[in-house]
C-alpha cells in the first residue's frame, strides 16, 4: 500500500476545490439565470439553496472523502458495501460531463484566438453556428468532425493530462495556484470597465432588479435548487475525491464556507462583468436590454461577441480576456471532473496514477471528438440536460438519502466537528435530512413528469432515446455492474479513515 497523495497547503487545497467550483457554469449560466428567474429574488432563492443545500452538502462530502479517504466509490464501500455503486454512478456522471466540457472550452480557446482579428464581430450568430460549429440540422446528422476545433480542443486535452499526470500537489494545486488568482484579476478587470461604460446600469438592472411577485414562484426555486448541485460540483464524486487528498488535520466546515462563498461570489462578480457590457451594447444600439440578452451557450458565444464588438479600439483585448477566462474556468473545472473518474479507477485497481491517467484520457479525448462534429451542439445539449436535471439531481437525492437516512450520520457529524472550529450543528443536520431531499425529490421528479410529456425542445424522440434516456440508463445500470468487481487490493477497503 502506498500512501495517498496530500495537498501541500490549505490554500492550495482551496484553489483547487474553488477551481472546480468555478467554472463555465458561473460565466455563461449563472447571470442568465438571475436575469431569467426574478433578479434579486432569484439571487435570494439562491442564497437559501446555498444555505440548506449547497454548503451543507458541500461540509458532507469534504467529510466523507476526509474521512474514508478515498475516491467517490472507495469512499462510499467504506461506509457501506452496498452504497459502492453510487460512486460509480457519480462517476459515469463525470465522464459524460467531461467529454462535452471540453469541447465548450474548445470552442471558448477558438474565440481567444479569433478576438485578435475580432473575426466574429461581422455576424456572430453566423459565425458560432457556420464557422465555429458547422451545426447540421439534426442530432443524428454528424456532418463530419470540425478540423477547427482539432487544435483548441487537443490543447484542453493536453493542459488536462499534464496537471493529472503530474499529481495532487505537483499538477493540479501548482496549476490551479497560478490559474485561479489570474481568473479573478482578469474577471475584475472586465468588470471594471463593463461598469464604467455608458449604458451599464441599465444592464445591471435588468439582471439584478428583484421582481418580488416571483418570491414564491416555483419555477424560480427550481431553477436555484438545480443550478446549485452543478455550480458547486457537489453530488457527484468531485469533492470527495478532493477532500480525500486533505492532510489529517483540516478545518472541514470552514474549508466548505470558503469554497462556496469564493463560488459565489466569482458569480457575482461574472455577472456584473456580462450584464454591464451587455447593457452598454443595448445603449449604443438604442434599444432594451431585454432584446440583447440570450440564454445559455448563445450568451457566451452569439450575444456577448456582438457586445465586446462595441467597445472600440479595447475591444480585442476586452475579447482575448473574457475568452480566456472562461477557458480558464472551464480548465480547472474540466481537471476536477476526470480526476474524480481516474482516482476511482485508481483505488480499484490498485494502479499507478500515470497508467490509469494515459488510459483514461485517450479514451476520453476519443469520445469527445463525436462532440466535435457539425451535431455537437445537438448532443451536448441533450446529455446536459439529461446528466444534469436527473444524473445529478437524483444522484445528489440518493446520496443524501443514504448517507443521511441509512447510515450514522453521527459517526460523520462528530468526525467533521473534531477537526472544525464552526460545527456542523442541528441545522446541518435537518438541511442533509430533510430540507434537502424534499427539494431535491420535488424539483427533480417535476422535471421528469414534463420531460416525459413535452420532449425535451421538441428534439426527434429517437435522439432523446439514445443521447438522454440510454445515457441515463447507462449511469444507472454501469454503477451497480461496476460495483460488482472485485477490489484489486482488498486492503484499501480496511484502512480507516484518517483517525
Ligand atoms: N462547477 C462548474 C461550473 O460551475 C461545473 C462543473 C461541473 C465542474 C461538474 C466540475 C464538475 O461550471
Ligand atoms: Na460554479
Amino acid at each position: 500500500m502506498v500512501q495517498r497523495e496530500q495537498w501541500g497547503t490549505r490554500m492550495g487545497f482551496i484553489l483547487a476545490a474553488v477551481g472546480s467550483a468555478v467554472g463555465l457554469g458561473n460565466i455563461w449560466r449563472f447571470p442568465y439565470m438571475v436575469a431569467d428567474n426574478g433578479g434579486g429574488i432569484f439571487f435570494l432563492v439562491y442564497l437559501f439553496a446555498l444555505l440548506t443545500a449547497g454548503i451543507p452538502i458541500m461540509i458532507l462530502e469534504f467529510g466523507i472523502g476526509h474521512k474514508y479517504r478515498g475516491g467517490a466509490p472507495l469512499s462510499f464501500a467504506k461506509m457501506n458495501r452496498k452504497f459502492e455503486w453510487l460512486g460509480w454512478s457519480q462517476v459515469i456522471v463525470c465522464f459524460f460531463i467531461a467529454v462535452y466540457y471540453v469541447v465548450v472550452i474548445a470552442w471558448a480557446l477558438s474565440y481567444f484566438y479569433h478576438s485578435f482579428s475580432l473575426g466574429y464581430a461581422g455576424d456572430p450568430a453566423g459565425f458560432f453556428f457556420g464557422n465555429v460549429l458547422g451545426l447540421t440540422d439534426g442530432p443524428f446528422e454528424l456532418g463530419g468532425i470540425q478540423t477547427q476545433l482539432l487544435i483548441p480542443l487537443a490543447i484542453a486535452w493536453a493542459v488536462n493530462f499534464f496537471a493529472i499526470y503530474t499529481g495532487v500537489k505537483g499538477g493540479i494545486e501548482r496549476l490551479a495556484k497560478i490559474l485561479i488568482p489570474t481568473l479573478f484579476i482578469m474577471v475584475v478587470i472586465i468588470a471594471l470597465r463593463g461598469s464604467t461604460l455608458p449604458g451599464s446600469a441599465a444592464g445591471l438592472n435588468f439582471m439584478f432588479d428583484p421582481d418580488f411577485s416571483r418570491l414564491f414562484d416555483f419555477k424560480v426555486w427550481t431553477a436555484a435548487y438545480g443550478q446549485i448541485f452543478f455550480d458547486l460540483s457537489i453530488c457527484f464524486a468531485i469533492m470527495i475525491t478532493y477532500s480525500s487528498y486533505l492532510p489529517k488535520r483540516s478545518d472541514i466546515t470552514s474549508n466548505a464556507f470558503t469554497t462556496c462563498l469564493t463560488n459565489c461570489g466569482f458569480s457575482l462578480l461574472a455577472g456584473i462583468a456580462v450584464f454591464s457590457i451587455l447593457g452598454h451594447m443595448a445603449f449604443t444600439q438604442g434599444v432594451a436590454v431585454n432584446d440583447v440578452a440570450g440564454a445559455g451557450v448563445g450568451l457566451a458565444f452569439v450575444t456577448f461577441p456582438a457586445a465586446i464588438a462595441t467597445l472600440g479600439s479595447v475591444a480585442p483585448l476586452f475579447g482575448m480576456l473574457f475568452f480566456l477566462a472562461l477557458a480558464l474556468a472551464g480548465i480547472t473545472s474540466l481537471i476536477s471532473i476526470n480526476e474524480a473518474a481516474i482516482a476511482a479507477l485508481m483505488d480499484k485497481l490498485a494502479l499507478d496514477r500515470k497508467v490509469v491517467t494515459v488510459i483514461y484520457t485517450a479514451v476520453a479525448a476519443s469520445c469527445s471528438l463525436l462532440i466535435a462534429t457539425g451535431a455537437g451542439l445537438y448532443i451536448l445539449d441533450i446529455v446536459d440536460h439529461f446528466t444534469n436535471n436527473f444524473g445529478i439531481v437524483f444522484g445528489g437525492l440518493i446520496q443524501v438519502l443514504l448517507v443521511g437516512w441509512f447510515f450514522k450520520l453521527k459517526s460523520l457529524q462528530d468526525h467533521i466537528n473534531s477537526v472544525s472550529d464552526i460545527k456542523a450543528g442541528s441545522w446541518w443536520v435537518f438541511s442533509i435530512k430533510i430540507i434537502t431531499p424534499l427539494v431535491a425529490g420535488y424539483t427533480g421528479i417535476m422535471t421528469l413528469i414534463s420531460d416525459i410529456k413535452v420532449p425535451y425542445e421538441n428534439y426527434p424522440q429517437e435522439a432523446l432515446l439514445v443521447m438522454g434516456w440510454l445515457v441515463l440508463a447507462v449511469i444507472v445500470v454501469g454503477g451497480f455492474l461496476v460495483s460488482r468487481l472485485k477490489w484489486k487490493d482488498k486492503e484499501v477497503l480496511l484502512i480507516e479513515g484518517v483517525r
